[in-house]
C-alpha cells in the first residue's frame, strides 16, 4: 500500500487540518486541561497523511525559530501538533510523518537541532525514536509577557548538532 505525504505551507493548509484537530483536541475537552490555556504557535509547515478511507489521518506540524540557548542565539526546529484520527492509530502514520518532518528539517534549514513538548503519556514514544528529555528551562511569550513554559515536557533531537540538554531555552516567542 502506498502513502501519500505532503508537506505543505502552514496557514495555507490549516483548513485541510482543522478537523482533524477538532477531533483529537476538543475545545471543551482542552480548556480542562493543564495546557489548555496556553497560546500556541502556527507551524510554518505541515505533514499531512490522508485515510486510504477518506479524510485526513495524521498530521504534524513543523516549526522554525530563532531561540536562545544560555543567552546564545540559536536556530532550531519544532515539532508540534501531532495527531492520528482515532481510527488510523497504530498504522505508523505518525511514525512516518515525524521521519518526514524531520528529514525536512534536516533538509530544508539550517536547524542545530529540534525541539516538541509532550505529555508523560507520550514520552516512551519520542524515546524509542531518538528524542532525549531536556531538563533545563525553558521560557516563552505568552499574552501577559514572558513566562516559564512548564505545561508540558520539552524533549531535544539532535540535528547538526548534539542538541542541549540541560540549560535555559528561551524560544523567543509562543510555544509549540
Ligand atoms: C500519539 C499519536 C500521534 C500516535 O499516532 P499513531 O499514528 O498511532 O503512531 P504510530 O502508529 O506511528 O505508532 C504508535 C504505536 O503503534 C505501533 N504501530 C505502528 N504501526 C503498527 C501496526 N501496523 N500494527 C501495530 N502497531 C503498530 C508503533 O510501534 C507505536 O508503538 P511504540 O510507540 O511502542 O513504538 C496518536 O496516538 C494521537 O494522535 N494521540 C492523541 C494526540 C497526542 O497525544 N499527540 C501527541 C502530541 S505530542
Amino acid at each position: 500500500m502506498s502513502i501519500e505525504i505532503e508537506i505543505l505551507n502552514g496557514d495555507a493548509s490549516w483548513t485541510a487540518a482543522e478537523p482533524l484537530f477538532n477531533a483529537v483536541w476538543p475545545a471543551h475537552e482542552v480548556e480542562k486541561l493543564p495546557w489548555g490555556h496556553v497560546k500556541w504557535a502556527h507551524p510554518d509547515l505541515r505533514v499531512l497523511i490522508d485515510a486510504p478511507e477518506g479524510g485526513l489521518a495524521c498530521h504534524v506540524g513543523i516549526f522554525f525559530r530563532t531561540v536562545s540557548w544560555n543567552g546564545r542565539k540559536v536556530h532550531i526546529g519544532g515539532i508540534g501538533g501531532v495527531s492520528t484520527r482515532a481510527d488510523c492509530r497504530r498504522r505508523g502514520y505518525a511514525s512516518i510523518a515525524l521521519n518526514a518532518a524531520v528529514q525536512t528539517m534536516r533538509d530544508h534549514d539550517a536547524a542545530q537541532f529540534a525541539l516538541l513538548f509532550c505529555e508523560p503519556h507520550n514520552f516512551a514514544f519520542y524515546q524509542s525514536r531518538d528524542w532525549h528529555p531536556f531538563t533545563g528551562e525553558i521560557d516563552a511569550e505568552q499574552p501577559e509577557g514572558k513566562i516559564r513554559f512548564e505545561a508540558m515536557a520539552p524533549f531535544v533531537l539532535d540535528l547538526r548538532r548534539r542538541a542541549p540538554r540541560q540549560g535555559t531555552i528561551d524560544l523567543c516567542g509562543l510555544p509549540w
